[in-house]
Protein backbone atom coordinates (compact mmCIF):
# COMPACT_ATOMS: atom_id res chain seq x y z
CA UNK A 1 0.00 0.00 0.00
CA UNK A 2 1.50 3.30 -0.97
CA UNK A 3 -1.15 5.36 0.53
CA UNK A 4 1.08 7.53 2.43
CA UNK A 5 3.92 7.63 -0.08
CA UNK A 6 5.05 11.49 -1.09
CA UNK A 7 3.23 12.32 2.04
CA UNK A 8 4.42 14.71 4.81
CA UNK A 9 3.59 13.74 7.79
CA UNK A 10 4.28 16.30 11.02
CA UNK A 11 5.70 14.14 13.88
CA UNK A 12 5.30 15.93 17.17
CA UNK A 13 6.82 14.12 19.92
CA UNK A 14 6.24 15.32 23.33
CA UNK A 15 7.63 14.41 26.99
CA UNK A 16 6.74 10.98 27.69
CA UNK A 17 9.62 8.17 28.47
CA UNK A 18 7.48 6.68 25.25
CA UNK A 19 9.42 9.39 22.93
CA UNK A 20 11.83 6.30 22.27
CA UNK A 21 8.73 4.90 20.39
CA UNK A 22 8.61 7.42 18.38
CA UNK A 23 11.71 6.16 16.40
CA UNK A 24 9.95 3.26 15.44
CA UNK A 25 7.03 5.38 13.90
CA UNK A 26 9.73 7.25 11.90
CA UNK A 27 11.44 3.95 10.65
CA UNK A 28 8.04 2.21 9.31
CA UNK A 29 6.78 5.48 7.68
CA UNK A 30 9.78 6.27 5.85
CA UNK A 31 9.87 2.85 5.11
CA UNK A 32 6.39 3.44 3.36
CA UNK A 33 8.04 6.50 1.40
CA UNK A 34 6.15 9.66 3.55
CA UNK A 35 8.33 12.52 4.18
CA UNK A 36 8.66 13.14 8.01
CA UNK A 37 9.54 16.05 9.70
CA UNK A 38 9.74 16.10 13.48
CA UNK A 39 8.66 18.30 15.95
CA UNK A 40 9.71 18.08 19.72
CA UNK A 41 8.21 19.83 22.70
CA UNK A 42 11.37 20.92 25.40
CA UNK A 43 10.42 17.98 27.97
CA UNK A 44 11.10 15.16 24.76
CA UNK A 45 14.21 16.47 24.60
CA UNK A 46 15.14 15.30 28.29
CA UNK A 47 14.15 11.69 27.14
CA UNK A 48 15.13 11.25 23.86
CA UNK A 49 18.20 13.97 21.96
CA UNK A 50 17.05 15.35 18.90
CA UNK A 51 19.47 13.92 16.79
CA UNK A 52 18.24 10.94 17.10
CA UNK A 53 14.94 11.60 15.20
CA UNK A 54 17.59 13.70 12.80
CA UNK A 55 19.39 11.19 11.42
CA UNK A 56 16.16 8.65 10.94
CA UNK A 57 14.12 10.95 9.32
CA UNK A 58 16.81 12.87 7.61
CA UNK A 59 15.69 15.70 8.23
CA UNK A 60 16.48 18.76 10.85
CA UNK A 61 14.42 18.62 14.15
CA UNK A 62 12.47 21.56 14.92
CA UNK A 63 12.40 22.50 18.68
CA UNK A 64 12.22 26.37 18.94
CA UNK A 65 9.75 28.19 17.99
CA UNK A 66 11.79 30.84 17.02
CA UNK A 67 14.21 29.66 15.27
CA UNK A 68 17.60 31.80 14.01
CA UNK A 69 19.17 30.79 10.25
CA UNK A 70 15.93 29.23 9.48
CA UNK A 71 13.22 31.42 8.22
CA UNK A 72 11.77 28.27 5.90
CA UNK A 73 10.47 26.74 8.79
CA UNK A 74 8.50 28.34 11.11
CA UNK A 75 5.01 26.99 12.39
CA UNK A 76 3.32 28.46 9.91
CA UNK A 77 5.36 27.11 6.70
CA UNK A 78 4.83 23.77 8.77
CA UNK A 79 1.52 23.86 9.31
CA UNK A 80 0.65 24.50 5.85
CA UNK A 81 3.11 22.11 4.17
CA UNK A 82 1.34 18.97 6.62
CA UNK A 83 -0.76 16.21 4.78
CA UNK A 84 -1.37 15.18 8.79
CA UNK A 85 -0.16 15.85 12.25
CA UNK A 86 0.48 12.93 14.20
CA UNK A 87 1.35 13.59 18.05
CA UNK A 88 2.73 10.45 19.42
CA UNK A 89 3.69 9.86 22.66
CA UNK A 90 1.28 12.61 23.89
CA UNK A 91 1.48 13.97 26.94
CA UNK A 92 -1.19 15.03 29.70
CA UNK A 93 0.18 18.35 28.77
CA UNK A 94 -0.02 18.99 25.55
CA UNK A 95 -3.97 17.00 25.50
CA UNK A 96 -4.80 20.21 27.77
CA UNK A 97 -2.92 22.97 25.91
CA UNK A 98 -4.98 22.05 22.60
CA UNK A 99 -7.45 21.62 24.30
CA UNK A 100 -7.51 25.31 26.03
CA UNK A 101 -6.36 26.60 22.59
CA UNK A 102 -2.77 27.47 23.88
CA UNK A 103 0.05 27.65 21.82
CA UNK A 104 2.94 28.39 23.37
CA UNK A 105 5.67 26.38 21.88
CA UNK A 106 6.65 25.09 18.45
CA UNK A 107 4.35 22.39 17.97
CA UNK A 108 1.37 23.86 19.79
CA UNK A 109 1.27 26.73 17.32
CA UNK A 110 1.65 24.78 14.33
CA UNK A 111 -1.37 22.19 15.62
CA UNK A 112 -3.61 25.42 16.41
CA UNK A 113 -2.45 26.92 12.19
CA UNK A 114 -3.24 23.85 10.40
CA UNK A 115 -6.12 22.55 8.57
CA UNK A 116 -4.55 18.77 8.04
CA UNK A 117 -6.37 16.03 10.25
CA UNK A 118 -4.88 15.77 14.14
CA UNK A 119 -3.79 12.12 15.53
CA UNK A 120 -3.26 11.65 18.93
CA UNK A 121 -1.55 8.59 20.51
CA UNK A 122 -1.58 9.65 23.93
CA UNK A 123 0.64 7.76 26.69
CA UNK A 124 0.98 8.60 30.61
CA UNK A 125 0.07 6.98 34.01
CA UNK A 126 -2.54 5.68 34.47
CA UNK A 127 -4.02 7.89 37.17
CA UNK A 128 -3.31 10.91 35.16
CA UNK A 129 -4.96 9.57 32.28
CA UNK A 130 -8.32 8.24 34.38
CA UNK A 131 -8.10 12.28 35.53
CA UNK A 132 -11.51 13.47 34.81
CA UNK A 133 -9.79 16.97 33.42
CA UNK A 134 -8.13 15.01 30.98
CA UNK A 135 -10.82 12.92 29.67
CA UNK A 136 -13.37 16.28 29.50
CA UNK A 137 -10.03 17.51 26.87
CA UNK A 138 -9.75 14.59 25.56
CA UNK A 139 -13.62 15.19 24.97
CA UNK A 140 -13.43 18.76 23.90
CA UNK A 141 -11.00 17.90 21.07
CA UNK A 142 -13.02 15.04 19.49
CA UNK A 143 -15.75 17.26 19.53
CA UNK A 144 -13.98 19.11 17.18
CA UNK A 145 -12.76 16.15 14.54
CA UNK A 146 -9.19 15.67 16.75
CA UNK A 147 -8.91 11.54 16.32
CA UNK A 148 -7.09 9.85 19.58
CA UNK A 149 -5.05 6.21 18.88
CA UNK A 150 -5.32 4.20 22.06
CA UNK A 151 -4.07 4.45 24.36
CA UNK A 152 -3.91 0.75 25.50
CA UNK A 153 -4.04 -0.74 28.90
CA UNK A 154 -0.77 -2.54 29.67
CA UNK A 155 2.28 -2.23 31.77
CA UNK A 156 3.11 1.25 32.56
CA UNK A 157 6.66 3.05 33.14
CA UNK A 158 5.59 3.24 36.78
CA UNK A 159 5.69 -0.58 36.68
CA UNK A 160 1.85 -0.32 37.24
CA UNK A 161 -0.44 -1.89 34.88
CA UNK A 162 -3.37 0.16 33.59
CA UNK A 163 -4.76 2.21 30.68
CA UNK A 164 -2.04 4.75 29.71
CA UNK A 165 0.47 3.14 27.49
CA UNK A 166 0.87 4.53 23.96
CA UNK A 167 -0.50 2.36 20.78
CA UNK A 168 2.52 0.24 19.09
CA UNK A 169 4.38 2.34 16.56
CA UNK A 170 2.58 -0.02 13.99
CA UNK A 171 -1.03 0.23 15.10
CA UNK A 172 -0.54 3.85 14.86
CA UNK A 173 0.90 4.08 11.90
CA UNK A 174 -1.90 2.08 10.25
CA UNK A 175 -4.56 4.17 11.20
CA UNK A 176 -2.74 7.36 10.01
CA UNK A 177 -3.03 5.18 6.63
CA UNK A 178 -6.07 4.80 7.39
CA UNK A 179 -6.82 8.48 7.96
CA UNK A 180 -4.74 9.74 4.57
CA UNK A 181 -6.47 7.04 2.40
CA UNK A 182 -10.11 8.57 3.36
CA UNK A 183 -9.26 12.12 3.26
CA UNK A 184 -9.72 12.27 -0.27
CA UNK A 185 -12.04 9.43 -1.05
CA UNK A 186 -14.78 11.78 -2.61
CA UNK A 187 -12.66 13.41 -4.85
CA UNK A 188 -14.33 14.38 -8.11
CA UNK A 189 -18.14 13.52 -6.40
CA UNK A 190 -20.35 16.69 -6.15
CA UNK A 191 -22.98 16.21 -3.69
CA UNK A 192 -25.99 18.27 -2.40
CA UNK A 193 -26.58 18.64 1.01
CA UNK A 194 -29.45 20.37 2.53
CA UNK A 195 -29.92 21.88 5.95
CA UNK A 196 -31.81 23.72 8.73
CA UNK A 197 -35.27 24.50 9.00
CA UNK A 198 -37.79 26.47 6.53
CA UNK A 199 -39.44 29.33 7.05
CA UNK A 200 -43.77 29.43 6.02
CA UNK A 201 -44.52 33.02 5.92
CA UNK A 202 -48.33 33.75 7.95
CA UNK A 203 -47.49 37.51 7.21
CA UNK A 204 -44.82 40.31 7.11
CA UNK A 205 -43.57 39.24 10.42
CA UNK A 206 -44.47 35.72 11.60
CA UNK A 207 -44.13 32.03 10.33
CA UNK A 208 -44.20 28.39 11.16
CA UNK A 209 -40.48 26.60 11.33
CA UNK A 210 -39.44 23.99 13.01
CA UNK A 211 -36.45 23.41 16.10
CA UNK A 212 -33.69 23.21 13.74
CA UNK A 213 -30.47 24.43 14.00
CA UNK A 214 -28.96 23.32 10.62
CA UNK A 215 -26.04 21.83 12.93
CA UNK A 216 -26.16 18.23 11.28
CA UNK A 217 -26.37 19.20 7.77
CA UNK A 218 -23.39 21.60 7.94
CA UNK A 219 -20.97 19.15 9.95
CA UNK A 220 -22.24 17.06 6.94
CA UNK A 221 -21.37 19.97 4.29
CA UNK A 222 -17.96 20.19 5.90
CA UNK A 223 -17.02 17.17 6.57
CA UNK A 224 -17.60 15.61 2.64
CA UNK A 225 -15.35 18.69 1.84
CA UNK A 226 -12.86 17.69 3.76
CA UNK A 227 -12.70 14.16 2.03
CA UNK A 228 -12.58 15.81 -1.46
CA UNK A 229 -16.01 16.21 -2.56
CA UNK A 230 -17.48 19.15 -4.29
CA UNK A 231 -20.03 20.26 -2.12
CA UNK A 232 -23.45 22.52 -2.27
CA UNK A 233 -25.04 23.50 0.37
CA UNK A 234 -29.26 24.08 0.66
CA UNK A 235 -29.71 25.86 3.92
CA UNK A 236 -32.88 27.42 5.30
CA UNK A 237 -32.11 30.07 8.54
CA UNK A 238 -29.48 28.98 10.44
CA UNK A 239 -27.08 30.90 12.76
CA UNK A 240 -24.29 29.07 11.56
CA UNK A 241 -21.51 30.39 9.42
CA UNK A 242 -21.48 28.21 6.25
CA UNK A 243 -18.08 26.13 5.90
CA UNK A 244 -15.74 27.93 3.69
CA UNK A 245 -15.71 25.24 0.86
CA UNK A 246 -18.90 24.86 -0.04
CA UNK A 247 -21.17 26.76 -2.88
CA UNK A 248 -23.95 27.92 -0.60
CA UNK A 249 -27.28 29.06 -0.89
CA UNK A 250 -29.49 30.38 1.33
CA UNK A 251 -33.45 29.84 1.24
CA UNK A 252 -36.33 30.73 3.15
CA UNK A 253 -39.38 28.66 2.24
CA UNK A 254 -39.62 24.73 1.41
CA UNK A 255 -41.00 26.32 -1.92
CA UNK A 256 -37.84 28.36 -2.12
CA UNK A 257 -35.71 24.94 -1.00
CA UNK A 258 -37.48 23.05 -3.76
CA UNK A 259 -36.66 25.36 -6.23
CA UNK A 260 -32.88 25.98 -5.71
CA UNK A 261 -32.53 21.91 -5.37
CA UNK A 262 -34.04 21.15 -8.72
CA UNK A 263 -31.94 23.29 -10.27
CA UNK A 264 -28.89 21.94 -8.95
CA UNK A 265 -29.90 18.19 -8.99
CA UNK A 266 -28.43 17.48 -12.40
CA UNK A 267 -24.74 18.19 -11.70
CA UNK A 268 -24.84 16.18 -8.71
CA UNK A 269 -23.59 12.10 -7.87
CA UNK A 270 -25.90 12.45 -4.64
CA UNK A 271 -28.31 14.45 -2.25
CA UNK A 272 -28.22 14.61 1.50
CA UNK A 273 -31.25 16.05 2.58
CA UNK A 274 -30.49 17.09 6.34
CA UNK A 275 -33.15 19.84 6.07
CA UNK A 276 -36.33 19.78 8.17
CA UNK A 277 -38.51 20.50 5.55
CA UNK A 278 -42.04 22.06 6.72
CA UNK A 279 -44.58 19.68 5.51
CA UNK A 280 -47.19 22.23 4.88
CA UNK A 281 -47.26 25.95 4.65
CA UNK A 282 -50.15 28.47 4.93
CA UNK A 283 -52.76 28.86 2.50
CA UNK A 284 -52.84 32.38 3.44
CA UNK A 285 -50.32 34.64 3.45
CA UNK A 286 -50.94 38.26 4.89
CA UNK A 287 -49.68 40.97 2.74
CA UNK A 288 -49.33 43.15 5.86
CA UNK A 289 -50.04 41.68 9.50
CA UNK A 290 -52.62 39.87 11.19
CA UNK A 291 -54.43 41.74 13.72
CA UNK A 292 -55.28 41.48 17.77
CA UNK A 293 -58.96 42.77 16.11
CA UNK A 294 -59.73 39.17 15.27
CA UNK A 295 -61.50 38.63 18.39
CA UNK A 296 -63.32 35.35 17.69
CA UNK A 297 -59.88 34.51 17.05
CA UNK A 298 -59.47 32.64 13.35
CA UNK A 299 -58.38 29.30 11.76
CA UNK A 300 -55.05 28.65 10.26
CA UNK A 301 -55.32 26.66 6.65
CA UNK A 302 -52.42 24.80 5.70
CA UNK A 303 -51.42 22.90 2.21
CA UNK A 304 -49.38 20.44 1.80
CA UNK A 305 -45.71 21.31 0.64
CA UNK A 306 -43.98 19.23 -2.11
CA UNK A 307 -42.00 16.44 -0.91
CA UNK A 308 -38.68 17.48 -2.26
CA UNK A 309 -37.11 13.83 -1.66
CA UNK A 310 -40.07 12.14 -2.90
CA UNK A 311 -39.72 14.01 -6.20
CA UNK A 312 -35.80 13.56 -6.31
CA UNK A 313 -36.55 9.54 -5.80
CA UNK A 314 -38.44 9.26 -9.03
CA UNK A 315 -35.95 10.93 -10.75
CA UNK A 316 -32.95 9.52 -9.05
CA UNK A 317 -31.37 7.14 -11.83
CA UNK A 318 -28.02 5.81 -10.15
CA UNK A 319 -27.53 9.18 -8.01
CA UNK A 320 -27.28 8.38 -4.52
CA UNK A 321 -29.86 9.38 -2.11
CA UNK A 322 -30.03 9.81 1.78
CA UNK A 323 -33.19 10.96 3.68
CA UNK A 324 -33.62 12.06 7.46
CA UNK A 325 -36.51 10.66 9.58
CA UNK A 326 -37.21 11.83 12.92
CA UNK A 327 -39.54 10.20 15.67
CA UNK A 328 -40.90 9.58 18.62
CA UNK A 329 -41.93 6.01 18.28
CA UNK A 330 -41.51 3.12 15.95
CA UNK A 331 -38.12 4.78 14.63
CA UNK A 332 -37.34 1.54 12.53
CA UNK A 333 -40.94 0.55 10.77
CA UNK A 334 -41.01 4.69 9.91
CA UNK A 335 -37.35 4.89 8.70
CA UNK A 336 -37.91 1.65 6.71
CA UNK A 337 -41.42 2.81 5.07
CA UNK A 338 -39.53 6.14 3.95
CA UNK A 339 -36.58 4.35 2.52
CA UNK A 340 -39.06 2.65 0.13
CA UNK A 341 -41.86 5.55 -0.63
CA UNK A 342 -39.38 7.93 -1.53
CA UNK A 343 -36.91 5.43 -3.37
CA UNK A 344 -34.00 6.36 -1.03
CA UNK A 345 -30.50 4.64 -0.98
CA UNK A 346 -29.85 5.43 2.62
CA UNK A 347 -32.12 6.45 5.57
CA UNK A 348 -30.42 7.99 8.26
CA UNK A 349 -32.98 7.83 11.95
CA UNK A 350 -33.46 9.39 14.67
CA UNK A 351 -35.13 8.84 17.64
CA UNK A 352 -36.35 12.48 19.04
CA UNK A 353 -37.19 11.15 22.68
CA UNK A 354 -33.53 10.04 23.31
CA UNK A 355 -31.10 12.56 25.12
CA UNK A 356 -28.72 14.08 22.70
CA UNK A 357 -30.42 13.09 20.10
CA UNK A 358 -31.91 15.50 17.20
CA UNK A 359 -32.95 19.52 17.16
CA UNK A 360 -30.74 21.81 18.49
CA UNK A 361 -27.91 19.75 20.32
CA UNK A 362 -24.39 19.39 19.19
CA UNK A 363 -24.57 15.69 19.45
CA UNK A 364 -26.57 12.53 18.02
CA UNK A 365 -27.99 9.31 18.03
CA UNK A 366 -28.82 7.69 14.72
CA UNK A 367 -29.71 4.40 13.44
CA UNK A 368 -28.48 4.07 9.05
CA UNK A 369 -31.20 1.60 7.62
CA UNK A 370 -29.75 1.04 3.69
CA UNK A 371 -31.69 -0.05 1.44
CA UNK A 372 -31.10 -3.72 1.60
CA UNK A 373 -32.40 -3.26 5.16
CA UNK A 374 -28.84 -3.58 6.68
CA UNK A 375 -29.34 -1.42 10.03
CA UNK A 376 -26.37 0.17 11.57
CA UNK A 377 -26.87 1.70 15.02
CA UNK A 378 -24.62 4.62 15.83
CA UNK A 379 -24.69 5.48 19.77
CA UNK A 380 -24.46 9.25 21.03
CA UNK A 381 -21.61 11.27 19.65
CA UNK A 382 -20.62 14.81 18.25
CA UNK A 383 -22.39 15.72 15.11
CA UNK A 384 -19.40 15.82 13.04
CA UNK A 385 -18.74 12.05 14.49
CA UNK A 386 -21.68 11.26 12.95
CA UNK A 387 -21.69 13.21 9.62
CA UNK A 388 -18.15 10.81 9.04
CA UNK A 389 -20.36 7.85 9.96
CA UNK A 390 -22.64 8.99 7.11
CA UNK A 391 -20.26 9.97 4.28
CA UNK A 392 -18.67 5.96 5.30
CA UNK A 393 -21.82 4.54 4.72
CA UNK A 394 -22.09 6.36 1.17
CA UNK A 395 -18.63 5.70 0.09
CA UNK A 396 -20.15 1.35 1.04
CA UNK A 397 -22.64 2.39 -1.16
CA UNK A 398 -21.44 3.94 -4.13
CA UNK A 399 -18.51 0.89 -4.24
CA UNK A 400 -21.42 -1.54 -5.00
N1 LIG B 1 -38.40 16.16 3.12
C1 LIG B 1 -38.47 16.76 1.88
N2 LIG B 1 -39.53 17.55 1.55
C2 LIG B 1 -40.54 17.74 2.41
C3 LIG B 1 -40.48 17.12 3.68
C4 LIG B 1 -39.40 16.35 4.00
O1 LIG B 1 -37.56 16.58 1.08
N3 LIG B 1 -41.55 18.50 2.08
C5 LIG B 1 -37.24 15.30 3.45
C6 LIG B 1 -36.47 15.72 4.65
O2 LIG B 1 -35.39 16.56 4.32
C7 LIG B 1 -35.99 14.40 5.22
C8 LIG B 1 -37.11 13.47 4.90
O3 LIG B 1 -37.75 14.02 3.75
O4 LIG B 1 -34.83 13.93 4.59
C9 LIG B 1 -38.08 13.39 6.02
O5 LIG B 1 -39.22 12.75 5.60
P1 LIG B 1 -40.65 13.23 6.05
O6 LIG B 1 -41.62 12.39 5.28
O7 LIG B 1 -40.83 14.68 6.04
O8 LIG B 1 -40.61 12.87 7.51
P2 LIG B 1 -41.66 13.35 8.48
O9 LIG B 1 -41.93 14.81 8.34
O10 LIG B 1 -41.20 12.88 9.77
O11 LIG B 1 -42.88 12.56 7.86
P3 LIG B 1 -44.18 12.11 8.57
O12 LIG B 1 -44.67 13.34 9.21
O13 LIG B 1 -44.97 11.65 7.44
O14 LIG B 1 -43.71 11.04 9.49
Amino acid sequence: MDTIKDKNVLLGITGSIAAYKAAEIIRLLRERGARVYPVMTQAATHFVHPLTFQTLASRKVTVKLFEENDEKISHISLAQLADVVLIAPASANIIGKLSGGIADDILTTTALATRAPILIAPAMNNVMYENLLLQENIKRLKAIGVSFIGPEKGKLASGEIGMGRMSAPSQIVEYLERTIQSKDDFQGKTFLVTAGPTREPLDKVRFITSFSSGKMGYALAEEGAARGASIILISGPSLLEPPREVEFYSVESALEMHEKVMEKFAQVDGVIMAAAVSDYRPTMKEAGKIKKSLKEGFALKLVQNPDILKELGRKKRNKILVGFCAEVKNLEREAKKKLEVKNLDLVVANDLTLEGAGFGVDTNVVTLIDKEGKVEHLSKRSKKEVAKGIWDKIKKLMER
